[in-house]
């Protein structure tokens, strides 16, 4: 692997081999490598979660790390994002974990083929992909389920703003399970026809194997799509309620790639309920960018 940029370029192989390195880290069967490396972490966008399970997957991997802040780096004085990456390569950084507003910035960067570029890994682009968290988010449903063909699995919400929705929308229909939408319909891209069906919350509830719920995102909303919101009624139509949760199979999870917006799309005590997965979903995060670096540094 060159650079982990969108876990839909990758053969089902090796996905598949990135999710048992995750595991085999999980359960230490998998010993962290000899070889050492030095990575940069630049966001610029803001992260919690992202941000630092790569840092705590860099530290487990005995790796070097660099913080760049944007707010306090040379892209504040114009420097473009190409002379930054290469800047870190020149210095000797091997991989940038990035984060970005826009989408697919990965693209001419790598199409510029400069020895000086590291390795790149998107920490997520725009309302594009989110390749770190579709993995982490396999790995939950394979360690509840041991498989993916034939799960059925719902994504609901804020469909159009979530790069999760369009990296797990993708990946889980190649996979084999039958994924379907539900939300608003003015945050339905019509191109997600493509990987599932559009249908209503409620509709079979009780035959799902996998709800995964997302974050309204208020910072990607028009201020007039703001204004209007009504936190109660989202909640009624499109929310996890006490309700919707009795309603669930015995063994269906619930996930979330947080930050939640408690009590809009789930229920406030229902985020640590025995279905939620949604703090695995964290855990599970260092160990898949354990297997995402790991992958990059055996490719050398
Ligand atoms: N799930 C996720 O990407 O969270 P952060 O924005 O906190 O990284």
């Amino acid at each position: 692997m060159q650079n982990f940029v969108n876990l839909n370029d990758l053969s089902t192989s090796e996905i598949t081999s990135l999710i048992a390195t995750s595991l085999a880290y999980k359960t230490a069967e998998k010993i962290v490598p000899q070889t050492k490396q030095h990575v940069a972490n630049l966001f610029f966008e803001n992260s919690t979660r992202t941000a630092s399970s790569f840092q705590m997957a860099e530290s487990q991997l005995g790796w070097s790390q660099i913080i760049v802040n944007p707010q306090t780096s040379s892209t504040q004085k114009g420097e473009t994002l190409s002379d930054t990456l290469k800047t870190l390569g020149a210095i000797g950084v091997d991989v940038v974990v990035l984060r970005h507003n826009i989408n697919d910035w990965y693209v001419p960067l790598i199409a510029e083929q400069s020895p000086l570029m590291p390795k790149l890994v998107n920490a997520g682009d725009g309302n594009g992909q989110h390749p770190s968290q579709s993995l982490l988010d396999l790995i939950t449903i394979y360690e509840q389920f041991g498989y993916f063909e034939g799960l059925k699995v719902r994504i609901v919400g804020d469909l159009s703003h979530s790069r999760v929705a369009r990296s797990n929308a993708e990946i889980l229909n190649r996979l084999g399970a039958t994924v379907s939408f539900a939300g608003p319909t003015a945050w339905y891209p019509a191109d997600f026809d493509q990987y599932g069906t559009y249908q209503s919350l409620d509709d079979d509830l009780n035959e799902i194997d996998v709800l995964m719920l997302l974050r309204v995102q208020h910072e990607r909303l028009a201020m007039t799509e703001n204004q209007t919101f009504a936190v109660a009624d989202y909640h009624q139509q499109y929310g996890l309620t006490h309700e919707r949760y009795n309603q669930l199979k015995d063994d269906a999870i619930i996930m979330h790639p947080a930050p939640v917006n408690r009590d809009v799309e789930i229920a406030d005590d229902l985020v640590e309920a025995d279905k939620s997965r949604i703090f695995t979903q964290m855990a599970n995060g260092v160990y898949a960018r354990m297997a995402i670096l790991s992958a990059l540094m055996e490719e050398q």
